[in-house]
């Protein structure tokens, strides 16, 4: 079944393409020399990640004292700091204190595959300042960002960054660790880059997955220049979302994608590479129109995760 957002936006690209050609991104990686990510390497880094950001589809009430069954199961011991959001226009998010990597973690809920494209096509998508009050550096720059995005970030950048602050002293964590599946991903962005204005000294991970694109060039340099190797995005198979919004209308990727070639039957990620440079040929950004699978959005990533409500059994 084709959405009738996809259909539309199949459309709008398939009307850019023949009447203007598609620019190129303006930094690509010319013969790309990718590295396959061993088992180890991906669970080392980014399988945890992905748990949590699994976690945050579930209610707050199962949140907030671990108790949302395999979903926090599969983490091992967490003191929740703070739990929020309505699952609409402040998605749902968690803060917490993982007891296995001594670092804080702050998750955003996502959106559902189904209906992913339509709430991007609703979201402003018009690329605006970046708030100066959250990220400093950004003032008086040709930076800019999705102003949904933004927007979305704003409702719960205060009481997040007071419950990463406070609980990086109760409990002596040794860094953050931010992360989020789909829109929850470009609020984690917003998040991380926060933390590395306002909290510089504290070390940093950012890892995304089904990620869209947040802003433009310069906000994906400023991304290179503040997170560097410590931020990664991981795009699954024919994913369209990490597509949108469009190059073509200036929105950009930074640096670190990941991507998934293969997923076996049992949900096994069997092919994974890093990407090179932004906006690589080789991965998302080379991909055809006809390479789509909406499917591909929720997962599974690694050892079969998938994103959803459906995957919290309790709520
Ligand atoms: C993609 O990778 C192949 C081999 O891995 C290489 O021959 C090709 O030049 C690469 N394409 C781009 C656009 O980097
Ligand atoms: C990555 O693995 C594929 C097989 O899945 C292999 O063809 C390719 O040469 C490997 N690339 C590197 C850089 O090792
Ligand atoms: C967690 O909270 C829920 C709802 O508030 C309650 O039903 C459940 O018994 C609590 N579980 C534990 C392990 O405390
Ligand atoms: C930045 O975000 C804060 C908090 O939501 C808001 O009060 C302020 O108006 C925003 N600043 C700009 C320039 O949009
Ligand atoms: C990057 O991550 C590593 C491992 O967590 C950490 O030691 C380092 O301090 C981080 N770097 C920055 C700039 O946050």
């Amino acid at each position: 079944m084709i959405f009738p957002a996809l259909s539309a936006l199949l459309y709008l690209f398939s009307r850019l393409s023949t009447s203007q050609a598609l620019p190129l991104p303006k930094v690509y990686a010319r013969a790309a020399v990718r590295q396959n990510l061993s088992q180890t390497q991906v669970a080392s880094t980014l399988l945890r990640p992905a748990l949590f950001s699994r976690v945050a589809y579930c209610s707050s009430e199962t949140v907030a004292n671990w108790s949302c069954g395999a979903p926090c199961d599969a983490l091992g011991p967490n003191q929740v700091l703070l739990t929020g959001g309505d699952g609409g226009s402040i998605p749902r998010f968690l803060v917490t204190h993982d007891k296995t990597t001594n670092a804080i973690i702050v998750a955003h809920q996502g959106t559902e595959k189904d209906k992913v494209l339509s709430v991007l096509n609703d979201l402003e998508t018009a690329l605006v300042e970046a708030n100066a009050t959250f990220f400093p550096a950004t003032a008086d720059t040709d930076i800019r960002v999705h102003s949904g995005f933004q927007s979305t970030f704003e409702r719960t950048a205060d009481q997040i960054l007071q419950a990463v602050q406070s609980g990086l002293k109760s409990t002596g964590a040794t860094k953050i660790i931010v992360t989020g599946h789909s829109l929850g991903g470009a609020v984690a962005v917003f998040d991380g880059i926060m933390f590395s204005q306002l909290l510089p000294d504290v070390p940093l991970e950012a890892h995304m997955f089904g990620l869209p694109r947040s802003g433009n060039q310069e906000w994906a340099d400023f991304i290179d220049k503040n997170i560097g190797d410590n931020f990664s995005f991981v795009t699954n198979q024919n994913d369209p979302v990490p597509r949108l919004p469009p190059l073509f209308l200036d929105f950009q990727h930074a640096s670190h994608e990941i991507h998934i070639d293969d997923v076996n039957a049992a949900g096994q990620a069997v092919k994974v590479q890093t990407c090179l440079g932004q906006e690589d040929l080789n991965c998302t950004a080379g991909k055809s129109l006809l390479d789509v699978s909406v499917n591909n959005h929720a997962g599974p990533y690694f050892n079969d995760i998938k994103f959803g409500k459906s995957q919290c059994p309790l709520g």
